[in-house]
């Protein structure tokens, strides 16, 4: 019967909406506070700086407890860039109110901004400097385009979709897709709303992410480019243009995995609806070093793991830095010949961890793979290099050298890549703070473990 599925559709989104979507009272608090900020900014910024509220406040698209004030400066086009953003910053400092408790911190995306902390009103506001545009040719950085978003999404959106786009970020949010953040690789707020433009509702977005074929292109107005054409210019399956500037994807960072979990979420939540599946997992990290010793037990592996303390410096760098190094260490771990059944990774404040269940059968031998034979002098290096190996021989025309093993538990391995100089680490991962364990993992380390284990199996 699809109405009475539709209808209970329709009302646990009524629910959900009636819990994510900030209240009358709310909205206009926030507008409040953003007007007496740009009030504020207003009284000592020079008459040709153009102050506006952007991001899904300006848009009436944000979600409850989730959206922070975005404010803009815009200066003349004429203006040096440089010397621009030294202004917007030191113009934003000055209004730091520190009597009513305010504190500020100095952030970096492609520009520097300020991003203003206030205690008394639970709320925070992006302060960022960019160029008044009107067409995207102008702009000189990324956050030049913001002005362009706004005027979009508004002449596109009614109210019914701003709700839509409520839904449809909260959906993701609670199943970790949302945000383009390294941590997260998901969609960003901008790219919701696109999605609600085109597809028309959140319904229809999810419906047509539940059958997605790759590639899926998504262009607003027309194109002189075919879609393999626009695949290829983006180089990704999943490209959603820019209607703002046709040169960019605003689905740049969604990961292949981000869009296979949200096309995965649709589809399971359309096809059996529930309020619970909405909001997505919910699980309780008390215990969590003992939790991952029964997962570990299950499995029938061991648990290998490395804790790293960070500087302090933004998370979005740590993230990076995080991925990369959990990226590398699973590859070498199994060119050693310890494959990873199961590798979680994660951040909470200045601590990170990586987790890896490996198999517990050691190693006598290790197989190294070489060159192809028709690169005679490739080969032949590699051939000469590994003239004393235990075995060689071809396989598909490639050389293949079999070593002694020369580490005989991923703990050697571990300790000779992180804190023996075997690889060269991230810039912000240093040495000394490095701890690793075989089996129980300090809890701290432990529930960042555990959490993303949690949030990894749970489609
Ligand atoms: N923006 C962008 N690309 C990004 C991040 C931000 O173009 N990767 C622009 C968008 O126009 C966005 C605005 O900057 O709307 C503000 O960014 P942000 O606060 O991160 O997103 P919101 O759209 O405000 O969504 P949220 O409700 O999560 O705050
Ligand atoms: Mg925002």
């Amino acid at each position: 019967m699809p109405e009475a599925h539709d209808h209970k559709i329709s009302s646990i989104l009524l629910r959900v909406l009636s819990e994510v979507k900030p209240s009358e009272a709310e909205i206009a608090h926030t507008t409040e506070k953003a007007n007496e900020l740009m009030g504020r900014i207003k009284a000592i910024a020079p008459k040709s700086v153009e102050i506006i509220m952007a991001g899904s406040t300006a848009r009436g698209t944000q979600t409850k407890g989730n959206s922070d004030i975005d404010i803009f400066l815009l200066f003349p086009r004429a203006d040096e860039e440089r010397p621009m953003e030294l202004k917007g910053l030191s113009i934003a400092k000055k209004i730091v109110n520190k009597s009513k408790g305010e504190k500020f911190e100095i952030k970096y995306a492609e520009h520097p901004y300020l991003k203003l902390i206030m205690p008394e009103d639970g709320i925070s506001a992006d302060i960022v400097p960019a160029f008044k545009i009107t067409d995207s040719s102008e702009r000189v950085s990324a956050v030049d385009r913001t002005q362009l978003h706004n005027v979009f999404v508004n002449s596109m959106l009614s109210a019914q979709q701003k709700d839509d786009v409520r839904l449809v970020k909260s959906f993701m949010r609670f199943h970790n897709v949302y945000g383009a953040e390294a941590k997260t690789l998901g969609f960003s707020g901008y790219l919701c709303e696109l999605l609600v433009a085109h597809f028309g509702s959140f319904q229809k977005v999810l419906s047509a992410f539940s059958s997605i074929k790759l590639p899926m292109v998504i262009r607003f107005g027309k194109s002189d480019m075919s879609i393999d054409e626009t695949v290829k210019k983006f180089n990704s399956r999943f490209v959603v243009v820019d209607p703002t500037d046709s040169n960019r994807n605003v689905a740049a960072v969604v990961s292949e995995d981000s869009l296979a979990r949200f096309a995965t979420a649709s589809r399971r939540f359309l096809s059996n609806p529930s309020i619970e599946y909405f909001y997505g997992v919910k699980y309780s990290d008390i215990d969590s070093a003992a939790k991952l010793t029964g997962l570990k037990n299950a499995l029938g592996t061991e648990l290998y793991s490395a804790t790293f303390s960070f500087p302090k410096i933004s998370e979005e760098i740590l993230w990076q830095q995080l991925s990369r190094l959990d990226m590398s260490l699973r590859k070498l771990l199994s060119e050693y010949g310890f494959p990873v059944v199961i590798a979680v990774a994660g951040i909470e404040g200045r601590t990170g961890a990586v987790g890896y269940f490996i198999n517990k059968s050691a190693p006598g031998s290790r197989v190294v793979r070489g060159p192809t034979a028709f690169m005679p002098d490739n080969f032949d290096a590699f051939a000469d290099a590994h003239k004393d190996s235990l075995s060689f021989f071809m396989d598909g025309g490639f050389g293949v050298a079999i070593e002694k093993a020369k580490f005989h538990s991923p703990k050697d391995l571990l300790k000779f890549l992180l804190k023996g100089g075997g690889m060269k680490l991230p810039s912000y991962i240093k040495q000394k703070g490095i701890k690793i364990n075989r089996g129980k993992v300090p809890e701290r380390s432990a529930r960042i473990l555990y959490g993303s284990y949690v949030r990894m199996t749970y489609i």
